[in-house]
């Protein structure tokens, strides 16, 4: 029994692991004693296993042991500066590599086995397909590369990579980060030929990419603003290259687009995307050579729907914007992930509203987010956006994390304004261009204009769903409307209790006669409970609240049904108009009271609203017809449900709705 093997005390314990799985924290964060300035990869494919030798150019940081990460890595040599390292002078426990008496600078050269052809957990070098339609991919976000080879695999660590591939010409297609600098024959063995590619971003190894397989390729071009020809290329199976032409486009609009709303053009040469069936996550950002799940890239007119192939379009849209924020600016470390991904799935929220009727895109996003992220934040698995302490960060890559850290990011774009918003991120690529930052950092770059911006940071720590509360008081001798809201976040249990967060609320008076706003202001609800005062309001107004869902909490507001009958008339934002149209559906089927709303004020409301709509918004008119699922009223009654009843309800309400227009 070594030191520190743990005694087993009591025997009947013997079953239970011995050692909990250790938890990291976010305060403990620190950097790595060693930096890598560049890396040299040599990936050899072969039939039974893959060899990988890396030179790893590094310089000290701090004080302390160089460590490199390795997990399922056959170490077959070690050498610093040019000499192998005797065993004694290094270590590997637990997935470490660790030198313990290194130079301040040096050069590590390692060379490791591995098997991508028995890796089934799809991370690191693996096999997808079989057959003549075999390939090698990889995936190394998060913690992918040190299956690959032993290295500081952490997003803070960013360096420069060369990679050589080699492989059987069976696989004609050789693919890497970066520019292809040379490809050939290799000398002595008639078979086999190789590429090389360079990538000059320095990027941490997450976003390390390798594709060796036997595809066709869709080719086109883009010329950026700054007037680099950008050679686009969508690989895939010859059968599926067909399907790539939705997928071509919306590169090319993605790429327009951020530079036309962010001032963000592409940096390199080529652009590849390529198509793999069995992939783990939807699609993968690396650097310059993106890898899709094909179910996120194909579109064909004759088979994939409408609403598949705007996915499509969204997650290309995705991954391209992921090239600045994600790729050019990281994450210093796993905490950080929404950093990356809430901004960028707000960009790419904001791309597919521009492509289609916004009201329809936001309708959309929030009901993705009640369904999935709400119901997440109100159960076992609450989670901050930014967690401070993780097992498996693989666990991680959560509605909460992505789309909930959106909403963050959209609720400061909108308190701030277009403009000053663009100021801010203007600021947050020009500070922080090339480097791994954190969340604190991306809110002090965004409040260069308005200081507000840093008491967000709440919203990245406490998890929950607020619930804002409000009501309005009218006083006719003053002419003043007072809006009273309030605000309250359940406490998860572990975390501590939960502070009032700021929440802007977008607020429109409409006058009752005419039906036009008479008011509109985004109304901060900094404190517990506040009020907000209207002047010069000429008659009681009917308040629509939290236009647009400006904040990702749940709102309670004492509408009478012709309320929201005359919202659903005159609201100019097209998410409180289906908003007030679903809420209206649900009294008129699910009666939380005894007096059950009828649904003749809906139908009139429809009547009077839905053909000017219907040319106006196409897409939003028809959403105004929805009527929730089963299931959504299911869940939204506290009383008894009679499922054979509402299902008599529902089609009785759609019959109306077909006759009465
Ligand atoms: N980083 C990947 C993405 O968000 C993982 O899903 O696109
Ligand atoms: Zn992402």
């Amino acid at each position: 029994m070594s030191a520190d093997t743990p005694q087993i005390i009591n025997p009947e314990m013997a079953d239970v692991p011995l050692h909990e799985p250790s938890k990291i924290h976010l305060k403990d964060y620190k950097r790595l004693s060693f930096d890598v300035e560049t890396v040299n990869l040599d990936i050899q494919l072969f039939d039974e296993h893959a060899t990988v030798e890396s030179t790893l150019v590094m310089n000290r940081q701090t004080e302390g042991d160089l460590v490199l990460y390795g997990e399922d890595v056959e170490l077959l040599t070690i050498e610093l500066d040019g000499k192998v390292l005797a065993t004694e002078r290094y270590s590997i426990n637990n997935g470490k590599l660790t030198i313990t008496d290194a130079p301040d600078s040096l050069s590590l050269h390692i060379k490791v086995r591995i098997h991508p052809q028995t890796n089934t957990a799809l991370e690191g070098l693996y096999i997808a397909g079989t057959g003549s339609e075999t390939m090698f991919v990889t995936q190394c976000e998060p913690e992918g590369f040190r299956k690959i080879t032993y290295y500081p695999d952490r997003p803070d660590v960013l360096a420069v990579f060369t990679t050589r591939l080699e492989a059987d010409k069976r696989y004609p297609t050789l693919l890497a980060n970066g520019n292809l600098i040379e490809q050939g024959e290799v000398v002595g063995a008639p078979d086999r030929h190789y590429a090389i590619w360079e990538d000059p971003t320095n990027k941490p190894s997450y976003l390390f990419a390798c594709v060796v397989a036997n595809l066709d390729v869709l080719t086109d071009h883009f010329t950026t603003s700054e007037g680099r020809e950008v050679t686009l290329e969508l690989y895939a199976k010859s059968d599926d290259i067909d399907k790539c032409h939705v997928g071509m486009q919306a590169l090319k609009d993605s790429m327009l687009w951020d530079e036309v709303n962010y001032g963000r053009a592409y940096d390199l040469d080529r652009y590849m995307i390529v198509a793999v069936s069995q992939f783990n996550m939807g699609a993968m950002e690396n650097k310059g050579l993106n890898i899709f799940n094909t179910a996120c890239v194909l579109s064909s007119p004759e088979t994939t729907t409408d609403a598949r192939s705007f996915n499509v379009k969204a997650v290309i849209a995705h991954e391209y914007f992921h090239n600045w924020t994600g790729n050019r600016i990281t994450c210093r470390d796993w905490f950080q992930l929404c950093l990356k991904e809430g901004f960028t799935v707000y960009r790419d929220q904001s791309f597919s509203a521009d492509q289609q009727s916004s009201a329809v895109q936001r309708i959309d996003d929030v009901a993705m987010l009640r369904a999935h992220q709400f119901a997440e934040d109100a159960g076992p698995l609450a989670h901050p956006v930014r967690p401070e302490s993780f097992v498996e960060i693989n666990n991680f890559y959560t509605t909460t994390i992505y789309e909930k850290g959106a909403e963050i990011v959209r609720m400061i774009a909108n308190m701030l304004g277009a403009d000053n918003f663009r100021q801010g991120t203007d600021e947050y690529f020009r500070r922080y261009d090339g480097q791994a930052v954190t969340v604190e950092d991306f809110l002090s770059a965004l409040s260069i204009t308005d200081s507000k911006v840093e008491d967000f940071i709440d919203w990245y720590r406490q998890p929950g769903t607020p619930v804002l509360s409000g009501h309005q008081d009218y006083d006719s001798e003053t002419q003043t409307l007072t809006i009273t809201l309030s605000q309250q976040t359940r406490h998860v249990a572990g975390f501590d209790a939960p502070k009032p967060l700021p929440i802007p609320v977008a607020t429109a008076l409409f006058d009752q006669d005419s039906g036009e706003i008479i008011s509109e202001r985004m109304l901060l609800l900094e404190q517990a409970a506040q009020t907000f005062v209207f002047d010069n309001v000429g008659s009681n107004p009917v308040v629509s609240l939290l236009r647009d869902f400006s904040a990702p909490v749940q709102l309670n507001y004492n509408y009478q049904d012709t309320d929201l009958a005359f919202l659903l008339t005159h609201e100019t934002n097209g998410f409180n108009r289906w908003q007030v149209t679903q809420m209206l559906v649900n009294r008129i089927l699910l009666p939380n009271s005894d007096a059950k709303s009828e649904p003749d004020i809906y139908l009139q409301a429809l009547v009077a609203t839905l053909p000017k709509l219907a040319v106006d918004d196409p897409m939003l008119a028809a959403r105004l017809l929805d009527i929730p699922s089963p299931q959504e009223l299911a869940s939204a009654t506290h009383k008894d449900y009679d499922p054979e009843v509402i299902k008599q309800e529902r089609e009785n309400l759609y019959k109306q709705v077909a006759l009465a227009l």
